[in-house]
């Protein structure tokens, strides 16, 4: 296992398109999900898009981190490759945001509140499980990443991104 340097906004692969993976269950993917979770642990992330650590594949991992979002322990830890997200619902509600790749930074998103989403684990099993809350949030900002979209992308109303220390100062 290895730690990978997560590359920050600015970086343009954070911006392109992820391809989708074709190959599953080889040591090549293996390696790369175990250093994609030591990276996000170490981190106290609550997911990992692989285009973060410099891949450009149809690859997230997310799970709740109970250190980073105390508040919630609803997202069950998912190996997820070549996401399709549909909303259950055309519902949306803001949310505060961080992501690994904004260090410091945290903005109000609007997100679809239920969502289904399908795709593969590591060894091409199928996936299908329909999320809501925190747990739809957390995927729909890690497909995100796939589709090179950041979640300041996303924010509505600018004044509401900010860093995270004077945000939550009180
Ligand atoms: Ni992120």
């Amino acid at each position: 296992m290895a730690i990978k340097e997560i590359i920050k906004m600015g970086h343009p692969l954070l911006l392109e398109k992820a391809t989708s993976i074709t190959e599953f269950d080889t040591p090549e993917l293996h390696k790369l999900i175990e250093d994609m979770i030591e990276t996000m642990d170490e981190a106290s992330g609550a997911g990992l898009a692989a285009p973060q650590v410099g891949e450009g594949i149809q690859l997230v991992i997310f799970g709740h981190d109970t250190e980073r979002y105390p508040e919630d322990d609803s997202v069950p830890f998912t190996v997820l490759i070549n996401p399709i997200i549909t909303p259950s619902t055309k519902e949306t509600e803001d949310g505060w945001e961080g992501c690994l790749s904004v260090p410091g930074m945290r903005g109000l998103v609007p997100r679809f509140k239920k969502i289904n989403y399908k795709g593969f684990d590591q060894f091409g099993k199928p996936i299908n499980i329909d999320a809501e809350g925190f747990h739809a949030r957390v995927v729909q900002h890690e497909c995100d990443h796939l589709i090179g979209m950041l979640y300041p992308l996303r924010i509505k109303d600018l004044r509401f991104f900010g860093f995270e220390d004077t945000l939550f100062s009180e």
